[in-house]
């Protein structure tokens, strides 16, 4: 029986710093507000390509591992915010990074990529089909804003993470996975004006805006979250003590509260930094995983037990059992082009965008 070991892991967040305060300035908002309903104090918008930052956090993975990226048999990576449709930012990543060897797939479930990415990666390796697989999960979020929405624009920021994963004997990686879709929800989370069920000759196409319907996402997050907990640890045999850390989704201080509190879990164990980066979609649990190792929070077998949702409504929980190592054995100095502009500066265009198309709808 074959395991996936992660060996590596490795992150991207980009520079520029949009702070609670900063959206004040254009928005009907308040640092307060944003503060206590959801935790978020500042998020990161990103200058370049998101399929830059997805092959900065390959590198810091790949070096991570120490792998040779022609040993790499399968790319997968999560987001719903890619380069492009065609080619896939997967293949981006691959030419990038020289992983000629490696088979390149985009997947799509919104928030919950990189778990979704993470279970099919295992799941390939433990059959025997692939052995050695890069998980990437990402997102250029403020890409897709309209900064006219507060109902929506102060959650959101930009990140990606990745992760190596390589076969193995020992019982490591993910041990156990549960993923689903509450598909009677879909449209609780809606990008719209973008995509081929919608008219490319009516003015609003492209003006890209969100159909948010928080509270239920809110109370359908916990629920599925929690029994996908419970599930995991059942068909491991393990209880809550057992887990040393648990790596949720990073959307809302809130929601990550009442999680801890349904599954049986103390605040401490739950590792939380929505408040530096807001929800990074399919970016949250590779960024946050790199995060808990970087600060020492994951010891050589420790049980971590992972949990998510998002838009379809997409959920899911995995059960990690880590390997030997917590350390990486090198650090790539690969990162991102620089840029001398403030996060205001680089979606100031996008906010008079709306504001424009706001005036000229009144
Ligand atoms: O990864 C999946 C992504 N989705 C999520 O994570 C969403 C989960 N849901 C949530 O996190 C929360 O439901 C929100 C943070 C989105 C909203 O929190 P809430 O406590 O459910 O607030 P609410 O929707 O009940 O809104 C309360 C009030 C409304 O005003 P009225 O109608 O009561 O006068 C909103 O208009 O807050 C108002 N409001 C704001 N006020 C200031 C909404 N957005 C803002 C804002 N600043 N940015």
């Amino acid at each position: 029986m074959f395991h996936a070991e992660i060996t590596g892991w490795g992150k991207c967040v980009p520079p520029a710093v949009l702070s609670n305060q900063d959206l004040t300035t254009f928005m009907d908002t308040t640092d307060e507000w944003i503060t206590s309903r959801t935790g978020i104090k500042e998020r990161r918008i990103c200058h370049c390509n998101f399929s830059d930052m997805a092959i900065v956090a390959a590198k810091q993975a790949l070096a991570a591992a120490d792998l040779d990226p022609k040993e790499l048999d399968l790319i997968l990576l999560g987001s719903l915010t890619n380069d492009s449709l065609c080619p896939n930012t997967a293949s981006l990543v691959q030419d990038a990074i020289g992983a000629t060897n490696a088979a390149s797939l985009d997947i799509n479930s919104a928030c919950t990529g990189f778990l979704y990415g993470l279970h099919i990666g295992t799941n390939l390796i433990k059959t025997g089909a692939h052995k050695k697989v890069l998980v990437l999960g990402g997102e250029f979020i403020s890409h897709y804003m309209n900064w006219t929405n507060r109902d929506v624009a102060v959650l959101f920021g930009d990140a990606c993470g990745a992760v190596v994963i390589e076969q193995t004997d020992q019982e490591v990686g993910l041990l156990a996975a549960k993923i689903g879709c509450e598909a009677d929800a879909k449209y609780a989370i809606q990008i719209t004006n973008l995509g081929s069920a919608y008219s490319r000759f009516t003015e609003d196409f492209l003006y890209v805006d969100w159909n948010f319907e928080g509270q239920e996402v809110f109370k359908r997050a916990i629920r599925c979250m929690a029994q996908a907990c419970a599930d995991v640890l059942e068909e491991t045999g393990l209880t809550v003590d057992d887990i040393k850390l648990v790596v949720p989704h990073q959307a809302n201080k809130r929601i990550l509260d009442a999680l801890a509190k349904r599954v049986g879990l103390p605040p401490e164990k739950v590792f939380i930094n929505v408040h530096k980066y807001g929800n990074t979609s399919a970016g949250t649990i590779p960024v946050a995983l790199t995060e808990a190792l970087e600060e020492d929070r994951v010891a050589p077998g420790d049980y971590v037990l992972i949990a998510t949702f998002g838009a379809g409504l997409t959920w899911g929980a995995g059960l990690i059992r880590w390997g030997d190592r917590v350390k990486p054995l090198q650090v790539s100095t690969a990162e991102l082009p620089p840029t001398d502009k403030t996060a205001l500066e680089i979606i100031q265009p996008q906010i008079d965008k709306y504001k424009d198309r706001n005036q000229f709808s009144l």
